[in-house]
């Protein structure tokens, strides 16, 4: 039995013919996008690269001021160097920002792989951010377990996610609060996996802005306002780095009780003790 008769068929063969119009034109608009896309990457990434140059020069330039090469500076002629050196580290962060981003959009992003343990690391980070925690009157402590294995990783993407996640704890806490790392080594299906912790008793973020955080220029606050001026990169460009090495960033946190981010590297990324490399 034919399931349509001669006079069905003209109005469902129109009817297939619209839907497939409609399918090309999606394809050539998807196309279109991923066109424009590309270009949105390569403009960032060209502009990031170029305003690079000038200003590490800028900064350069102040350095020698400030330590006195061409001569010596009035206390406040000194605090007004400062002010510019460190405004044009802000600023340079925020491009390198932009660069990193750029780079991992267009799949430009590669690995760099050494063995390292994760404590000297953790220690050179907390190093860099003494002096923020204490102008906050933050504590801040590392809770490494016991017998972790060394890391078969690129460092500095590391090194750049915690002291991201690291950045953003000390952001969002109000002074007197706590920020932690933590590292634990577990057991997925998959095998072995190490996860690392960032944690504070800061701000918060309400369940439904958990997705919203990790979104390209995405922050919960983004009145012109607002009391900390990032490119709202920064976890999209860590669970970006987070996924280059096969793991997973998710975040636990209510609302004016804290957050915590944490991200598992899994068993190929890992050194295991007395069994020689895993994977
Ligand atoms: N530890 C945290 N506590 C509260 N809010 C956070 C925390 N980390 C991130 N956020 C929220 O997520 C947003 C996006 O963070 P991020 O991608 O690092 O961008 P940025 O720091 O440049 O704003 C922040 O603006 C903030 O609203
Ligand atoms: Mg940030």
């Amino acid at each position: 039995m034919p399931d349509t008769t001669p006079a069905q068929r003209p109005a469902k063969d129109s009817r297939a013919s619209a839907l497939e119009k409609r399918n090309i034109e999606l394809i050539r608009a998807l196309n279109d996008l991923r066109v424009r896309d590309a270009l949105k990457t390569r403009f960032l990434s060209n502009i990031s690269h170029d305003l690079r140059t000038p200003l590490s020069a800028m900064i350069t330039h102040a350095e020698i001021l400030r330590d006195g090469l061409v001569g010596t500076l009035t206390p406040r002629q000194q605090s007004s160097v400062d002010g510019i050196i460190s405004g044009g580290r802000q600023l340079l962060d925020m491009v390198n920002e932009i660069l990193l981003y750029a780079k991992g959009s267009a799949e430009q992003l590669t690995l760099a792989i050494t063995e390292f343990e994760l404590e000297p690391l953790i220690r050179q980070l907390y190093a860099l951010n003494t002096s923020l925690l204490e102008k906050k009157q933050l504590s801040f402590e590392a809770r490494l377990a016991s017998g972790l294995p060394r890391l078969r990783a690129d460092r500095d993407k590391i090194s750049h996610i915690i002291g991201n996640l690291l950045g953003n704890a000390i952001v969002f806490t109000p002074s007197g609060g706590r920020v932690w790392v933590a590292a634990t080594q577990g057991k997925t299906a998959a095998g072995l996996e190490v996860v690392i912790e960032v944690g504070d008793t800061g701000i918060g973020i309400a369940p439904e802005h958990h997705d919203l955080v990790f979104r390209e220029f995405a922050q919960v606050d983004a009145s012109p306002s607002r009391p900390h001026h990032g490119t709202g990169l920064g976890l999209t460009i860590a669970r970006q780095l987070v996924e280059l090495h096969g793991g997973r960033l998710w975040l636990e946190s209510q609302l004016g009780k804290g957050s915590r981010f944490f991200f598992s590297l899994p068993e190929c990324h890992l050194e295991i003790p007395g069994g020689g490399m895993a994977a």
